[in-house]
């Protein structure tokens, strides 16, 4: 399909609470039509995820994983390509660590983010399929990162610590920004 522009921090659009993928959608050539351009979009930025918003979507669609390894993230545990719609995250427990994150949106730049270690989340694939999974770790980060785009929180919003924040090439010579 095609490459789409990523929306970036300071556009508004990254700010909307996004609209629930409606039944009709599932199963659609239009919603098949939009996976297949954040995956290639994704892909072309080297991102562990990406949401719809970030292109400029208002829908409560995001993916993520099944890239093999990242060279912008290459201690991350392996995740199985996802499509995730109209998702629900439920932590399993109070516990959460931090950890380095960066965005598409946010490009150049990293923040140290404490997320839920332990979730369960669930939601739709594209053909309107309900699944649910128990994660943690890296794939727990990823999830809470991803649909946190689909309430308009960026990372940098949920920093505690902004001396934790700064150009990935200072922080982290060695990786890719
Ligand atoms: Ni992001």
């Amino acid at each position: 399909m095609s490459i789409r522009e990523i929306l970036r921090m300071g556009d508004e659009r990254l700010l909307r609470v996004a609209e629930p993928v409606p039944t009709s959608l599932f199963a659609s050539e239009a919603l098949r039509a939009l996976i297949a351009d954040l995956r290639d979009t994704m892909a072309a930025a080297s991102g562990a995820g990406i949401a719809a918003p970030q292109i400029g979507v208002n829908l409560r669609v995001v993916i993520f994983g099944g890239t093999g390894p990242n060279p912008r993230y290459p201690d991350a545990p392996g995740i199985p390509f996802t499509v995730l719609c109209n998702p629900v995250l439920e932590p399993l427990s109070d516990a959460r660590q931090a950890g380095w994150e960066g965005c598409l949106s946010v490009p150049g730049l990293r923040g140290e983010v404490p997320r839920f270690t332990h979730l369960r989340y669930g939601g739709q694939d594209a053909d309107g399929a309900a699944f649910e999974r128990t994660v943690e770790g890296f794939h727990a980060r990823v999830v809470q990162h991803e649909c946190d785009h689909l309430d308009g929180i960026l990372y940098p919003r949920r920093i505690e610590d902004l001396t934790n924040f700064g150009f990935t090439d200072v922080l982290f010579p060695a990786l890719v920004a």
